[in-house]
């Protein structure tokens, strides 16, 4: 776990000021994947584990950006230049490219994202400040847990917060999915980034990925989510990624045609789609008929939840476990492995892969009075199946994006909330935006 005071006394030490402190979750989708995509329903929720940065403001234009993972240093300008071509996905394109859609929202999209990302990030097109930034995180990386989104939604906080800028959660989630459209290469949808934001304790986000309208749905104290890191990393999701979503649209474009009401998958029925079946593919007819379920599945699972029935909560995390391996095809041999043993304890209400797929983790729902001994089931039965120890832990759901105050002498640190404003230091009064006016962020006291 990342102590906050022990990442403000080692910026201190690496850049000789205190530094104002930012966290953001990453997360596991409990159900609706590869939906966002297709302006489809997920139910995300925030992990208790977050990507930190440590941060103060230069007087250039220099992002200098350490990584305690890493154990890397880079030097970036606040401003880089839009790439030819998506750079890569090494931890500093994504601040880079944060910071460069943060700078500059005039410029037009690259081409090849131009639908994937909705409008430009209004208002906040001015260039951001350089910054001296120091970064650790207990996401575990490549674990599908959108340790990505994390670090994007954490640096473009802190750049906007020192940049004096009111946040606008909802432009910043879509100025991070811009960032790694364009400097990752991944046309990702808006879940990750968007859950990075608005998490909230003890609650899924039941999010329409078109409307951006949010429902935050308890999760009852029965409940645990066991989270099962298969250990095997998603290293070539992202072309698999992309190509999901080409085949994705590619449906919509015969869709459309025969049914002109059509613009996403989200608009179409599964009897549409049969209507239609002779003109598709038989691999884009699946990839289809697996969106267009799994979105029927994220709004039943949404009443299951509602009603406490979570038999059928747990049924239809299965079915969408089938649907993504059988039909969508970006599950992998140790996610259904590790899908099928949780599957067979007692106490499990249901389990699948979670995230992009072909690697990372699985979760499973477990009651709680069986989550100890399911937990060490599942370590020792997937380590004798796969020879692999996977990482096994009961997560919460956590916060969305906040800054971090750290007390006096750097005791007692306290989250600030987004949508609460801090006054003099120390009460905390709901408004819109976080304003800083007159930090005051050095000397002990980061904000
Ligand atoms: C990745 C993407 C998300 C979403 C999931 C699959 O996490 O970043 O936008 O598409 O895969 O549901």
């Amino acid at each position: 776990m990342v102590d906050p005071e022990d990442l403000a006394r080692e910026f201190e030490r690496a850049f000789g000021r205190s530094p104002r402190l930012y966290r953001a979750p990453g997360r596991v989708n409990l159900i609706g994947e590869h939906t966002d995509y297709n302006d489809g329903f997920v139910m995300p929720m925030a992990l208790d584990r977050s990507t930190w940065v440590a941060a103060a403001p230069r007087d250039d234009r220099t992002i200098v950006a350490r990584s305690r993972e890493y154990g890397e240093t880079m030097t970036i300008d606040a401003g880089t230049q839009r790439p030819q071509r998506p750079q890569g996905r090494h931890w500093v394109d994504y601040v880079r490219g944060v910071s460069a859609v943060l700078s500059d929202v005039a410029r037009p999209f690259h081409p090849s994202t131009r639908s994937g990302c909705p409008e430009p990030v209004e208002g906040q097109g001015r260039e951001i400040r350089g910054a001296d930034l120091l970064i650790a995180s207990d996401v575990p990386i490549g674990a599908g847990l959108s340790s990505s989104a994390a670090l994007e939604v954490a640096c473009g906080y802190a750049l906007l917060d020192l940049a004096n800028r009111p946040i606008d959660l909802v432009q910043l989630a879509r100025a991070c999915q811009r960032a790694e459209h364009e400097y990752a290469g991944t046309r990702c949808g808006l879940m990750d980034q968007m859950i990075a934001c608005y998490g909230r304790e003890g609650h899924a986000l039941m999010l329409d990925t078109r409307t951006l309208e949010r429902r935050w749905l308890p999760l009852p104290s029965t409940l645990r989510v066991l989270v099962c890191n298969t250990m095997v990393k998603h290293q070539l999701a992202s072309g698999e990624y992309n190509a999901r979503r080409a085949d994705c649209e590619a449906g919509v474009r015969v869709l459309a045609q025969r049914f002109p009401g059509i613009r996403a998958l989200r608009d179409a029925t599964l009897a549409q789609l049969d209507a239609v079946r002779g003109e598709l593919s038989d691999q884009i007819y699946r990839r289809c008929g697996h969106v267009i379920a799994e979105n029927a599945r994220v709004e039943a699972a949404a009443r299951a939840l509602g009603d406490a029935d979570f038999e059928t909560f747990g049924r239809l995390m299965d079915d969408s476990h089938r649907s993504l391996r059988d039909d969508y095809e970006v599950s992998c041999a140790e996610l259904d492995a590790m899908v099928a043993i949780a599957r067979g304890l007692g106490g499990v209400y249901g389990a699948r892969m979670t995230g992009g797929g072909f690697g990372g983790c699985a979760i499973a729902v477990v009651d709680a009075s069986a989550v100890d001994r399911a937990s060490r089931e599942i370590e020792e039965r997937y380590e004798s199946a796969s020879g692999l120890r996977p990482d096994v832990w009961v997560c919460s759901a956590g916060e969305g994006v906040s800054a971090w105050r750290l007390a006096e002498a750097l005791h007692h640190g306290e989250a600030l909330h987004h949508g609460e404003a801090l006054h003099h230091g120390e009460a905390l009064h709901h408004g819109e935006a976080l304003h800083h006016g007159g930090h005051g962020g050095h000397g002990g006291r980061a904000l």
